[in-house]
């Protein structure tokens, strides 16, 4: 596969939005120190792998969560690792800064509590997500690692968001839950689309675009706040000089018609990442997303969605990852894709709009 010059797409990206604004009262999360020294050092060229182990091993958490990275299936390495030293020399710098950054700002967004839906739910369908964006990326020759961190990270700001701006978010679940699209509750609910693109948000949704009647989360967010999770997400991991592969997978990851139409991006980590934002999850992102999968799939012959998601549903049970009293996502998947929305009640807290 050819060679991306993602500093040039991310400027791209970047390029085409504003950076966010958010209200006093959100307070967002940190990168952890030990993470924003090994993406510094890791940049220059004479970094020593010494020197980088010695960065995550000043982190006793950090250090755990990339032994328990590198040692799961994610990675798939046949021996087990002991050291972080011994991962990074056989994962090589690129591999090892995208797990370094994925377990480290997991962890980060882990610690903050939902309000509005079931965090080991929630945090279940990141997972998901991250898998299912390592696969395709698998199937297209491109970097299965930066997809699989991409594809966990990609709603990493939802957390904080949805329990610092509850009120807000709550008008969309509920919208969402009820079929209506939340757009009907926005202050401009016939100009969702117009809306996100005077924010600086592309609006490319095929499916808004036919008129169909489901506004996603990211159209939502656009209106009331004037940007979304996506550019949030993009904008802070970019001022964190977190790797731009990285901020390329956050800021398009719900742009995915677009994305995979673009000559550049269109079998690459940020593709796959896009077409698994598509799968269902707890905060209703995507109303049409499983219609959208399944469209895609019939399309593209290598999405098989549903050896995919069966692979995903097998991944995660040896994992022992139990879904709890949700269903699997093969099953979340079928009701979708007959009831354009799941109203998963075991999935999500009951917040009043206040
Ligand atoms: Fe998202």
């Amino acid at each position: 596969m050819a060679t991306i010059d993602w500093a040039a797409e991310r400027e791209r990206a970047l390029a085409e939005t504003r950076a966010p604004s958010f209200p006093p009262t959100v307070k967002l999360p940190a990168l952890p120190q030990a993470v924003a020294r090994f993406a510094e050092i890791s940049r220059r060229p004479d970094a020593s792998l010494g020197e980088l182990a010695r960065i995550v091993e000043s982190d006793s958490s950090l250090m755990l969560d990339v032994l328990r990275y590198v040692n799961s299936s994610y990675v798939g390495l046949r021996h087990r690792v002991a050291s972080v030293l011994q991962a990074i020399g056989l994962l090589g710098l690129k591999r090892a800064t995208s797990l370094v950054v994925a377990s480290g700002l997991e962890a980060a967004a882990r610690a903050r509590q939902m309000k509005l839906v079931n965090q080991q739910v929630f945090w279940r369908s990141c997972l998901e997500k991250a898998i299912f964006a390592r696969e395709v990326a698998r199937l297209w020759g491109a970097d299965a690692d930066a997809a699989f961190a991409g594809g966990l990270l990609q709603d990493f700001l939802l957390p904080v968001l949805s329990d610092q701006l509850a009120g807000q978010y709550v008008i969309y679940l509920e919208a969402a839950r009820r079929g209506a699209g939340a757009g009907s509750q926005t202050p401009a609910s016939s100009g969702g689309a117009s809306l996100a693109l005077r924010a600086g948000v592309a609006d490319t949704n095929p499916t808004r675009q036919r008129g169909d009647k489901g506004c996603r989360l990211v159209d939502f967010e656009a209106a009331r706040f004037g940007w979304n999770h996506a550019v949030a997400a993009g904008w802070l991991v970019h001022s964190w000089k977190l790797p731009d592969e990285l901020v390329c997978c956050l800021v398009f990851h719900h742009q995915w018609s677009r994305v995979i139409a673009d000559p550049t991006l269109g079998r690459t980590s940020a593709a796959a990442v896009a077409i698994s934002a598509l799968l269902p999850d707890p905060l209703l992102q995507e109303p049409q997303g499983v219609a959208n999968l399944k469209a895609l799939s019939e399309r593209r012959s290598e999405i098989d969605l549903e050896r995919l998601v069966g692979g995903i549903d097998d991944e995660c049970d040896r994992l022992g990852m139990d879904a709890g009293r949700v269903a699997s996502l093969a099953q979340r998947c079928h009701l979708a894709g007959t009831r354009e929305h799941l109203p998963d009640e075991q999935a999500t807290h009951h917040v009043s709009a206040g």
